[in-house]
């Protein structure tokens, strides 16, 4: 770990314990030039995990912070995605399905990584970006100066980032970045795309030809079923038949999705890289992040706001439809200062509500299909809270920020650094030690993200 790394006030035996055992997980998994989210289930580098982990690790060992992201974006493709999973050649295909000669994936960019994913996550490494760098100055100077140089390196990487997802992924033409696959909104089977699933063909003797690893090592009540791994893989297969290109891809695949919290995330990355262009001396194109981001916000509100629950909701490009489920993904529009006063008290009365409690579970808790063990089904999940966390300090909203950033910080400490929670008992469910939730919990107990354009209290 870094030797001098600021310790968080307020002290307390609590946040102390806290504080070391999360610095611990990060530790152990930490393998060379990337975080692996867990040891055993995921053991390869993750998109969105790198940009939560970075926001933590900047705490402890901002060297790794930077060494993580750059990492990613070493694997960055030249059409400017950033792939979702980027292979360890140091791990066989038998270690995670599906791998990279399922994949089929060239190694692109510097990095000597085996081949990537095809698929994106959400673009959350410019907020990440911003947020290790404003860290940087209780590290010394030669950290700062080290922060200026990697945001420097990432700038151009993360608009090309943007100008993927902007340009080639806005499949409804509204101004949006359609996911192609719930992998890509890092919800995989939120009940959010149930209505667009139903669509995609199950074939489950592609299970025979390709077989789970995640059953193996983590508990299968915990996971998504094999009808929905059926329909993962098929979709995987359909994008893969045309080396993942974007053209015509609306008509030749069958699903495609407009998440709310995806488009929330690629908004709050252009507010990010206008600070960053900021600090660049890049003063006209921080004007243009800032209007994308408000483009970004009136095309979530006029797209997938749905009067009648108060709430965003994902809407699929085939039929054109908002889903009816109540999900995590429909509140965290919340991360943007724009969003207007009907929307923001809209999201906020929904929070508040018996349908999601505190802290926030990823579906309605009074849904008939409501499961507290299922992965994005019901479970508590710690990186969308640290989102929503943000959302209310943007808003001014301070003391539910608190209360938000109280409940996670109890719950991480009472049961362990898991990947999410059983919303009733805090149990810690699907895979333990899992670097997210510690490197979250570091920026939880240190308290410092505020960001700079939050509206006064
Ligand atoms: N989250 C998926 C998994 O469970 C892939 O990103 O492996």
């Amino acid at each position: 770990m870094h030797p001098d790394h600021p310790l968080p006030a307020p002290v307390t035996e609590m946040s102390a314990e806290l504080w070391n055992s999360a610095a611990g997980v990060l530790e152990t998994n930490w393998a060379g030039d990337h975080m692996v989210p867990s040891r055993r289930l995921y053991p390869h580098q993750w998109s969105w995990d790198a940009a939560f982990i970075a926001v933590g690790l900047a705490y402890v060992n901002p060297t790794r912070a930077w060494r993580d992201l750059r990492s990613l974006f070493e694997a960055q493709w030249p059409d400017g995605r950033v792939p979702h999973i980027v292979f360890d050649p140091a791990m066989s295909e038998a270690d995670y399905f599906p791998g990279p000669a399922f994949w089929g994936v060239p190694a692109y960019g510097s990095r000597p990584a085996h081949g990537s994913t095809g698929i994106v996550q959400p673009p959350l490494h410019a907020v990440a970006a911003w947020e290790v760098y404003r860290r940087a100055a209780a590290h010394g100077a030669a950290a700062s100066q080290q922060a200026r140089a990697e945001l420097e390196w990432l700038y151009p990487r993360l608009v090309a980032q943007q100008e993927y997802l902007t340009d080639r992924r806005d499949l409804g033409g509204g101004g949006l970045t359609a996911i192609v696959h719930p992998w890509e909104s890092g919800l995989d089977n939120s009940p959010a795309w149930d209505d667009a699933m139903a669509n995609v063909p199950a074939d489950l003797s592609l299970l025979t030809v390709y077989r789970r690893r995640d059953l193996a090592v983590s508990d299968a009540s915990h996971r998504p079923t094999d009808t929905d791994y059926a329909r993962y893989v098929g979709l995987v297969l359909s994008y893969r038949a045309a080396d993942y290109s974007d053209t015509g891809l609306t008509e030749r695949h069958a699903f495609a999705v407009e998440c709310p919290s995806f488009n929330a995330i690629l908004g709050a990355a252009e507010l990010s890289l206008a600070q960053i262009a900021g600090v660049l001396g890049h003063t006209a194109a921080a004007g243009g992040h800032r209007e994308r981001a408000q483009r970004i916000t009136s095309a979530i509100v006029s797209r997938l706001w749905n009067p009648d629950t108060g709430m965003f909701h994902a809407r699929d490009v085939h039929t054109g439809k908002l889903t009816p489920a109540r999900c995590v993904s429909g509140l965290m529009p919340l991360m943007l200062p724009d969003l207007p006063a009907g929307q923001v008290e809209g999201v906020l009365a929904a929070m508040r509500s018996e349908r999601f409690g505190l802290p926030v579970t990823s579906y309605d808790r009074t849904a008939a299909d409501f499961d507290t063990l299922r992965y994005w089904r019901g479970p508590v999940w710690i990186n969308v809270n640290w989102l929503l966390r943000r959302g209310l300090l943007v808003h001014g909203r301070r003391d539910e920020a608190e209360d938000l950033r109280a409940a996670m910080v109890r719950l991480v400490h009472r049961n362990g650094h898991f990947e999410y929670f059983h919303p009733e008992t805090g149990e810690g469910l699907g895979a333990p030690s899992f670097s997210w939730t510690a490197a979250l919990a570091l920026d939880l107990l240190a308290d410092r993200s505020v960001p700079a354009y939050a509206k006064a209290a």
